[in-house]
């Protein structure tokens, strides 16, 4: 049976007191108008296109399924014209229609039940918005811990209470999860949604398995939390069990669907310049999103949006889907290559789960064997290892409360195997001299 859609004002007490008193813009809301049949238009101050420079684009790209072969793709006439005009806020209508049937494909999310979709400039402005659209000072959100450092000074900011939610090798906990709703003081406000990056952590490397989710959507559900579901590296998993569906997706078998607002990227697949993700949800919050939009850039530049529509519509979604197979294996070999000199290097000097997806290597340094404290990676990442020449991040940058760790996040995207083995090597010989320094002190 197909979930109802919960109604508008269910979001109402959600809202930030900016995001209610916000109004659509009394231009672009008009934009729809400019298409309806016989309708002159002299609304917008549209830039007549006759006097752009721009004829065509031509685009040379790999190809998904033959990477030694080239293919020529050309924007010009309508899709260019709307390229290099003003368009909709919630991004070009082709795109928009792409991701419609994507979300279908991959999540079963089918167009008119409850969703749609708004073009953003990468996920992090997506979220940035929905947190704009949410929070007001002192408000609540339950964010995992360790969490994805680009948000926590976008909840500081909103000046948000930011409740850490434990993880572990099998994602967020829903075990803590319950806990900290349950032993929740009477008469606080309960938290307003929950932040999670569910496949490939930024910075644990986990992906949340499926019993976790189902766990996490029937706790939204109790306790009526909204879930942020930011999922860059969705794309990026290459475990060998079958990956789990995404909240979004399990969100269908809830008696109603409206809790899960989903955030996508082509950052990691296609491009990071190009500064192109979507967010999926309901209408009435992404309606709020695209408001901030259109008062803040007025909309995901339409050049970029043309031009990955025009590569994404030349492939099809089976090519695409090839090529992100294609993209995730290629940082498995990347991550086996990283575990391997792990091992080699680190055995007992480091601990770690090797991750499922995305491009992070999770690991805590054993500097002091005999103690059973959880001790602090910061000096030794931040001075003593960049001393030796290795650059990694100190984990205390992605606890939402700052406090001392002795986990490290490596990036293995970018480094070859040579350069994995010495940075590594490197980290050992500082590992071991922190060691001798501790025995003789
Ligand atoms: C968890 C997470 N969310 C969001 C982003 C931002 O992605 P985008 O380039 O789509 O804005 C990143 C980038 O590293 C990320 O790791």
């Amino acid at each position: 049976m197909t979930p109802t859609a919960l109604p508008a004002e269910f979001y109402t007490p959600f809202l930030s007191d900016t995001a209610k008193s916000r109004k659509p813009s009394p231009i672009r809301s008009l934009f729809p108008l400019e298409a309806r049949p016989g309708v002159i238009s002299l609304l917008a101050g549209k830039p007549n296109a006759s006097t752009f420079p721009f004829t065509s684009i031509q685009l040379t790209s790999r190809s998904p399924t033959d990477p030694s072969k080239e293919t020529i793709v050309e924007v010009n006439g309508d899709a260019l014209a709307e390229g290099l005009q003003y368009s909709a806020t919630a991004g070009i209508p082709s795109l928009v229609e792409w991701v419609y049937g994507l979300q279908e494909r991959v999540h079963g999310r089918k167009k008119g039940e409850g969703w749609r979709p708004t073009i953003t400039s990468g996920s992090q402005h997506g979220i940035y918005k929905a947190a704009h659209a949410l929070f007001n000072p002192g408000d609540s959100i339950l964010v995992e811990s360790p969490v994805y450092a680009g948000v926590i000074p976008l909840f500081a900011d909103l000046g948000c209470n930011i409740v850490a939610v434990e993880t572990d090798a099998n994602g967020i906990s829903s075990k803590s999860l319950r806990s900290i709703l349950e032993s929740w003081p009477a008469g606080k406000p309960k938290p307003k949604a929950l932040y999670t990056v569910p496949y490939g952590c930024n910075p644990t490397g986990m992906t949340a398995t499926e019993d976790r989710r189902r766990e996490v959507l029937q706790l939204a559900r109790e306790h009526n939390f909204l879930i942020l579901e930011d999922d860059p590296y969705f794309y990026l998993y290459y475990g060998q069990a079958e990956r789990p569906p995404s909240y979004f997706r399990l969100e269908l078998e809830q008696p109603e669907v409206g809790r899960v607002i989903r955030f996508d990227s082509l950052s990691k697949i296609l491009s990071s310049g190009i500064r192109i993700g979507f967010a999926s949800g309901p209408a009435s919050l992404l309606q709020i999103m695209d408001m901030h939009t259109a008062m803040s850039i007025l909309q995901t530049a339409s050049l970029t949006q043309t031009i990955t529509f025009a590569l994404l519509d030349s492939w099809g979604y089976d090519a695409f889907i090839t090529h992100t197979k294609t993209v995730s294996q290629f940082y498995k070999q990347k991550r086996d290559v990283f575990e391997n000199a792990m091992q080699k290097h680190l055995t007992g000097l480091a601990q770690w789960t090797p991750p499922d997806a995305g491009m992070f290597f999770w690991f805590k340094l054993l500097i002091d064997p005999d103690t059973t404290a959880d001790g602090d990676s910061e000096t030794v990442i931040r001075s003593k290892a960049l001393e030796k020449g290795v650059l990694a991040l100190p984990g205390t940058v992605f606890l939402p409360d700052g406090k001392k760790t002795a986990y490290v996040r490596a990036s293995f995207s970018l480094l070859e195997e040579d350069q994995v083995n010495e940075a590594l090597r490197r980290l050992k010989e500082v590992i071991l001299e922190e060691r001798t320094s501790i025995n003789s002190a």
